[in-house]
């Protein structure tokens, strides 16, 4: 049993996607890091590292159908956003991007009547509400909170960490 070549394409590609969601959310964590918001980059690195899990997900299920893997190159991640708003804005954007492409795969799934992968991706569908969810609470948490008051919303992004970890638990 394997996917088609059009779905083989598709899934290589969606491992870079992850992964550039690794790199863009790793380099939001450094320069949050840099700025002094050290919870936040502690979220975005917590977040980098749930991405490269998803790459590592696609990658093992192409192991598991006997399809082969194909890793390309990565572009590197924009260096600079300017402030932890638009940091938000851009991981909000890139969940939404990604959403796009998984719904992309999921049809291609229905046109080749690929039920097995069909099966797979349930998981990134869901994953993906989540995941937009928690971007747009934070663009929300960000943009309440303020410049002067944006120390004081850290607390708020800890207790979501430990609420997201909770959660996994259960
Ligand atoms: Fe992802
Ligand atoms: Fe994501």
């Amino acid at each position: 049993m394997t996917v088609s070549d059009a779905m083989n394409r598709q899934l290589n590609e969606q491992i870079a996607n992850e992964l550039g969601s690794y790199y863009t959310y790793l380099a939001m964590s450094c320069e949050l890091f840099d700025m002094g918001y050290k919870v936040l980059s502690k979220f975005f690195s917590r977040q980098a590292e749930e991405e490269r899990g998803h790459a590592m997900k696609f990658l093992h299920y192409l192991q598991e159908v006997g399809s082969p893997v194909r890793l390309a190159a990565l572009p590197a991640p924009k260096a600079s956003f300017g402030s932890p708003l638009a940091i938000a804005q851009g991981a909000l954007d890139q969940e939404q991007i990604v959403t796009r492409q998984i719904h992309e795969l999921v049809a291609l799934a229905e046109k080749d009547r690929d039920y097995p992968t069909q099966s797979f991706l349930t998981w990134f569908v869901d994953e993906q509400v989540e995941e937009v969810r928690s971007m747009r609470d934070l663009v929300q948490l960000i943009q309440r909170a303020g410049d002067q008051h944006l120390l004081f919303a850290e607390h708020r992004v800890a207790q979501m960490m430990a609420e997201a970890a909770e959660e996994d638990d259960d």
